[in-house]
C-alpha cells in the first residue's frame, strides 16, 4: 500500500517525539497548516469572490494593503486565538504585537507570520506565500511586550513557509531538518513529498531585482558581472526573480543560487523584514546547508530592536553568499572553483 505520510504523522513523529518541547510547536505547526489551507481555497478562487484588490489604507510598512493581505492576517487571528496554543502574534500587518490574553499563562510561544508574502503578485495570478517563525517568548520579556522578540533569530524553535503555487507546499524546519510537504486537494491533506531537503553547495541561477542595480554597493554588481554572460565565472548564471520572496527562495532550497536584497543609499537596511520573512528563511536555509547574511553578518545574530525592522538580505547557496560577502569586504580575488564543487 502506498504510505503516503501526512503531515499530521510527521510532525508526531520528528517534532513531538524528536524535538525537545516539541508538543506544543507540533501543535502550531499543525494549526498553521490548517489556517493555510483556508487561505489556499480563498486564493483558488479569488477572481470570482469579493477578496481581490486593494482594502484601500496602508500598513505599518506604508504599503498599500491588498484585501487578501488582510484576509490571510484574519485567518491566523481566527485560528489561533483561544486555542491555547500561542501567547503572541507578531504579523506584517499588525503595527503592534497582538498578544492573545486567553492564552498567555499556558502558552509560551510566540508567532511571527508574513502572512501573505509577495501580495503585488495577486492581482497577476502570480506565486505568493505564507511566511512563519517560531519562537519561545524571550525569558524575562513583560507580557505583551515587543521585548518577547528581541532575541536573535537562533532562537526561532522552528520555522516555514507555505508556498501557494501550481501546488501547494508547506515546507518546514525544526532540529536542522527541513521537510516539504504537498497538499491533496483531493483529501485536504499536506503529503510528504520532499523530506530531508538540502541545499546545493552552489547554484546556477541568481535572484535580485536587477533595476536597483545602480543602487547597490559595487560589490554586488562586480557577483552580477562575474556571473553574467562575459564574465570570468566558469558558470554563467541565470536570472530568475518572481518577485515573492518565498517563491524565489522555494526554488533555492531545490535547486540552489542565491537572492539578493541589498540596501542601498536611500534605504540601507532594504526592504525585506527581519522577524516575520528574513530570520525564518535564514533558519530553514541553515538547517538546509546554505546560508543568509545581510552582506556582512549572519540573519540569525541579528537582534531585532522593533517588531518591523527590515535587512538587507543574502541567502541561498553556501558558495554564492560567501562570494558576495567576500565581494563586499573588499576581496576582489577571483572566486576558486573546483571541479567537484564549489568553495568561493
Ligand atoms: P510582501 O508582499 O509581504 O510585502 O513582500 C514582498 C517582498 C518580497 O516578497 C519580494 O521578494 C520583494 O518584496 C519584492 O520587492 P521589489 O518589488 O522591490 O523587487
Ligand atoms: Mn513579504
Ligand atoms: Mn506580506
Amino acid at each position: 500500500m502506498d504510505h503516503r505520510l501526512t503531515l499530521t504523522q510527521h510532525l508526531l513523529r520528528e517534532v513531538e517525539e524528536h524535538t525537545p518541547g516539541g508538543g506544543p510547536v507540533a501543535s502550531i505547526l499543525a494549526q498553521i497548516a490548517t489556517a493555510c489551507k483556508e487561505i489556499r481555497a480563498e486564493l483558488a478562487e479569488v477572481g470570482l469572490g469579493t477578496l481581490a484588490g486593494m482594502k484601500g489604507g496602508v500598513n505599518v510598512q506604508g504599503e498599500a494593503v491588498h484585501k487578501l493581505d488582510w484576509y490571510a492576517n484574519e485567518v491566523f487571528k481566527k485560528h489561533f486565538a483561544g486555542s491555547g496554543l500561542l501567547c503572541t502574534l507578531i504579523s506584517e500587518e499588525m503595527e503592534d504585537i497582538f498578544h492573545l490574553d486567553e492564552d498567555c499563562p499556558r502558552a509560551e510561544h510566540v508567532l511571527c507570520y508574513d502572512p501573505m508574502d509577495g501580495s503585488s503578485n495577486l492581482d497577476v495570478d502570480g506565486a505568493v506565500g505564507t511566511i512563519f517563525g517560531i519562537r519561545r517568548k524571550a525569558l524575562g520579556a513583560a507580557h505583551g511586550q515587543p521585548e518577547e522578540v528581541f532575541e536573535p533569530g537562533t532562537e526561532q524553535v522552528a520555522a516555514g513557509y507555505v508556498l501557494y503555487g501550481p501546488q501547494c507546499m508547506l515546507v518546514y524546519g525544526v532540529g536542522g531538518n527541513v521537510h516539504g510537504f504537498t497538499l491533496d486537494t483531493a483529501v485536504g491533506e499536506f503529503f510528504l513529498s520532499h523530506p530531508s531537503i538540502r541545499m546545493p553547495e552552489q547554484g546556477k541561477e541568481y535572484s535580485a531585482n536587477l533595476a536597483r542595480l545602480g543602487a547597490w554597493d559595487p560589490a554586488f554588481r562586480e557577483f552580477v558581472r562575474r556571473h553574467s554572460h562575459g564574465g570570468e565565472s566558469e558558470r554563467t548564471y541565470s536570472l530568475r526573480y518572481i518577485g515573492a520572496l518565498v517563491a524565489d527562495f522555494h526554488r533555492m532550497l531545490l535547486r540552489g543560487g542565491v537572492f539578493l536584497y541589498p540596501g542601498d543609499a536611500k534605504n540601507p537596511s532594504g526592504k525585506l523584514r527581519l522577524l516575520y520573512e528574513a530570520a525564518p528563511l535564514a533558519f530553514l536555509a541553515e538547517a538546509a546547508g546554505g546560508a543568509a547574511s545581510n552582506g556582512r553578518e549572519r540573519i540569525l545574530d541579528l537582534v531585532p530592536d522593533g517588531l518591523h525592522v527590515r535587512t538587507p538580505l543574502v541567502i541561498g547557496s553556501r558558495y554564492e553568499v560567501s562570494a558576495i560577502e567576500k565581494l563586499l569586504a573588499g576581496d576582489r580575488r577571483p572566486e576558486l572553483t573546483t571541479s567537484k564543487g564549489a568553495s568561493a
